[in-house]
């Protein structure tokens, strides 16, 4: 168990603020009246029944949804229907819940993909392979290059993902966000479908990638074993309400998260 943060009062700590966010599809109350913070360096999980309105909260942090009341603060300024590029550009990467890599591509390729936001050359002096061009790819090559190591996957770089056991698909897609050296990592049901093993490897590398870069991480997980040795802070939501926000050791003994969450089976 990690030692929980210090209550902080400190608004210049807070890297992103969720406040009072709804979110509706038609008659679907995706989320009603959220707010949480998310602070530096922090590891926040979000958790909560089927359908709670998680990947939709994550969904409005990184612009793929608008929300339809309320606001999100990142990094001190209003983000008003960014778009995912612009949250990308600014320092949000994310992985999905169902892998989104291109199946055909080798392992290399893909994390290049999430390097691209990097590169400074236009797509079509990379198509020339034009003087400048070549350049930069070899340096961005190789931060690839060093995230390949630090995931432990090199004997994999040449192999198209979809040849991949799905375990190691999700440690690409990690890659492919760590491409982008964000200040916020967005990480849905990052271990979901894994055995014990991939597991245990999973929840190392967030915590490197925490302690080592400082990448502030928000997760959505169901494993509560996971969530309260890995988080420093989970906040709760059902039925796309807030039930409550603490840490790990005073959500799992609040009444109404046991109520709602834990006392069922998922
Ligand atoms: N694009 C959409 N159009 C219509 N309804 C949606 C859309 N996205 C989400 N919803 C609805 O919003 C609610 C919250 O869904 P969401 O996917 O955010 O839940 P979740 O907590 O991530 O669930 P799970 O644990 O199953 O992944 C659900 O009722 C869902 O059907
Ligand atoms: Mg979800």
């Amino acid at each position: 168990m990690r030692p929980p943060l210090q209550p902080n009062r400190d608004t210049d700590n807070t890297l992103l603020a969720v406040e009072n966010v709804s979110l509706r599809f038609g008659g679907v109350k995706a989320l009603t009246g959220v707010s949480f913070d998310i602070r530096k360096g922090e590891i926040r999980a979000i958790i909560g029944p089927n359908g709670a309105g998680k990947t939709s909260m994550l969904n409005c942090i990184n612009g793929f949804y608008h929300p339809t009341d309320g606001r999100i603060i990142f990094k001190g300024e209003m983000r008003r229907k960014m778009r995912p590029h612009v949250a990308a550009r600014g320092g949000i990467a994310r992985t999905f819940q169902n892998v989104a890599l291109f199946k055909s591509m080798s392992t290399l390729d893909n994390i290049m993909v999430g390097r691209s936001l990097k590169m400074k050359a236009g797509f079509f002096w990379q198509l020339l392979r034009y003087g400048p061009a070549i350049e930069e790819e070899v340096a961005h090559r190789k931060v690839v290059e060093d995230i390949i190591d630090f995931l432990q996957i090199p004997h994999i770089r040449r192999t198209p993902v979809g040849r991949l056991p799905y375990g190691l698909q999700k440690r690409v897609e990690l890659g492919r966000a760590l491409a982008m050296e964000p200040d916020l990592l967005l990480l849905d049901e990052p271990m979901a479908g894994m055995n014990l093993e991939e597991k245990e490897d999973m929840a190392r590398f967030i915590i490197e990638v925490n302690q080592q870069f400082g990448t502030t991480v928000a997760l959505i997980e169901h494993d509560m074993s996971v969530v309260m040795d890995l988080s420093d802070r989970v906040v709760v939501l059902e039925y796309g309400r807030k039930i409550a926000d603490g840490t790990p050791e005073q959500v799992k003994s609040d009444a109404r998260v046991i109520d709602a969450y834990l006392g069922v089976a998922h």
